[in-house]
């Protein structure tokens, strides 16, 4: 039955042929957390399910954080039983993996585990390569939704796309045959321009080494040149900044659609090594580059400021937008920028199209001061025709603040103090904030529901130019919205027709 469903969304993808493997999952890029950035190996059950409680205490699954995911090192160390199969670590699962799946199931959550498509997995327990079948089916076997898999310890079977494609296509293959819908996130961290094979074969595809709870600073341990857009370096590495992951991605930030995403990383947003600021422009920009949104810190214990940033219901909106197209850079200024305390020193405007014509644009300022940003219409419609070309130029368009109505943080206190969840209701009541689960993004911004909208803080007219001052590790985010003329069209088309038909 499940497989037959599977076939018709299958067809039904392709005929559109627009999104990326045929497993008919993440259509909009997946959302939820895992526990490798703040806890390591440190994993348990009672990590998961605790957390899995707070996720719906504070209202994030109603925002779309779906999956819970179990990283590294939760197998057994004597690695895998008497018949083969990988088996968890009893002390820490007491009550095996799929009362896990269960217990979250149960909650509206779905489960994630992790492995490596190599003998052993990052942390040196077990890894699936040539176990893949068996180990496909003990994952669904326990009810898994999401794989994060790895490379580590890949034997050498690497060094060109089609000997990394085939190693991870086997357990692509393997988890298709399952009949379960498990969806694939793959982990190689860029290697063998996997942005090039991974959407053929997986729903994310990491591109960098991982990241760390710093904006800028470069770091050896990240390889390759931090100073420019460089899809080819070997030796991924760890501690990849912020600034480090935009500045690989913007070469193919247009490779990601439908279920298929370029992976950032998981956030680091609630960690404590990043401002406030530095942390809203993290977030926002994972966001409107469509990356996974996986929430790395411990949802339990966070500053209320890190629960505002993360469940702003506008920057939502931009990662769950139905058009599933990622920002691009239309622009990176170098030359005459500040330096920060680590010697990086750019500015760089990003934009991207949305699926109701709306534009995102977004000014970040990884410089060393405070200035004014500015960027032509002409600029920001580049993707839809050169020097001034486009058809959008030619209109006047408002600008909305999409952080205007973060929550205040004396709501979210009070919303992480509340002991019943009639008093969180109560308090999210009383703020209207938004809920995607009675209200998906789509209807929502089909609507033109005002949650999802910011505020309106100015216009840009016909042929004009958006300015805004930044502050230094800050980024603004607009998203502008035509203001239509009466009968206005191009081409003979409607104008709020004119961008959608023309990708
Ligand atoms: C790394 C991976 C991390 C984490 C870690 C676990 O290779 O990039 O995100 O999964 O392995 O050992």
């Amino acid at each position: 039955m499940a497989v037959t469903v599977l076939n018709t969304l299958l067809v039904g993808l392709l005929a559109t042929g627009v999104e990326a493997v045929s497993n008919g999952l993440a259509l909009t890029p997946p959302m939820g957390w895992n526990n490798w950035n703040a806890f390591g190996c440190d994993v348990s059950e009672e990590l998961l399910l605790s957390t899995a409680e707070t996720i719906i205490n504070l209202g994030l699954r109603d925002l779309g954080y779906q999956y819970v995911v179990l990283d590294d090192c939760w197998q057994d160390v004597n690695g895998r039983d008497a018949n083969g199969k990988l088996q968890p670590e009893l002390s820490r699962f007491p009550n095996g993996l799929k009362s896990i799946s269960d217990q979250l199931h149960s909650k509206g959550l779905k489960y994630g585990m992790y492995s490596s498509a190599g003998e052993m997995t990052c942390a040196r327990f077990d890894g699936s390569l040539d176990h893949e079948v068996e180990d496909a089916q003990s994952f669904a076997s326990w009810g898994v939704d999401f794989l994060k898999y790895d490379s580590c310890y890949h034997m050498g079977r690497i060094g060109t796309p089609q000997i990394s494609f085939n190693r991870f296509k086997t357990m692509s293959d393997a988890l298709n045959a399952t009949g379960r819908p498990i969806l694939l996130n793959l982990c190689n961290w860029g290697e063998d321009y996997v942005h090039t094979w991974g959407m053929s074969i997986a729903n994310s595809w990491r591109i960098t080494g991982d990241i760390y709870d710093s904006f800028t600073r470069p770091d050896d341990l990240c390889g390759c040149d931090t100073t420019i857009s460089d899809p080819f370096c070997i030796a991924p590495g760890t501690h990849c900044s912020v600034l480090f992951i935009l500045n690989k991605v913007a070469a193919f930030a247009d490779r990601s659609i439908p279920g298929g995403w370029s992976d950032l990383d998981m956030l680091e947003v609630g960690q404590g090594g990043m401002t406030d600021e530095e942390y809203k422009a993290h977030f926002a920009l994972w966001a409107a580059l469509k990356s996974p949104l996986f929430l790395g810190n411990d949802l339990r214990d966070m500053p209320a400021s890190a629960l505002t940033i993360i469940n702003n219901p506008a920057i939502l909106a931009l990662s769950q937008d139905p058009h599933g197209r990622s920002v691009t850079r239309v622009r990176r200024d170098v030359q005459g920028v500040a330096k920060d305390e680590w010697g990086m020193g750019e500015t760089q405007v990003w934009s991207g199209y949305l699926q109701n014509g709306d534009e995102v644009v977004i000014f970040l300022n990884a410089g060393g001061e405070d200035i004014e940003m500015q960027v032509t219409l002409a600029e920001i419609f580049i993707p839809f025709g050169p020097g001034g070309s486009a058809p959008h130029v030619k209109s006047d368009w408002a600008v909305h603040d999409l952080w205007a109505h973060r929550m205040s943080e004396e709501t979210a206190e009070a919303l992480m103090a509340a002991a019943t969840d009639e008093r969180r209701a109560a308090i999210l009541k009383d703020v209207n904030w938004y809920n995607a689960t009675e209200t998906p993004f789509e209807e929502g911004l089909r609507n033109n529901d005002p949650r999802l909208f910011g505020e309106k803080i100015g216009e840009v007219k016909a042929g004009g130019i958006l300015k805004a001052p930044v502050t230094s590790h800050a980024a603004r985010v607009f998203r502008l919205r035509r203001i239509a003329k009466q009968g206005e069209t191009f081409k003979g088309k409607s104008i709020d027709r004119v961008a959608k038909d023309e990708l």
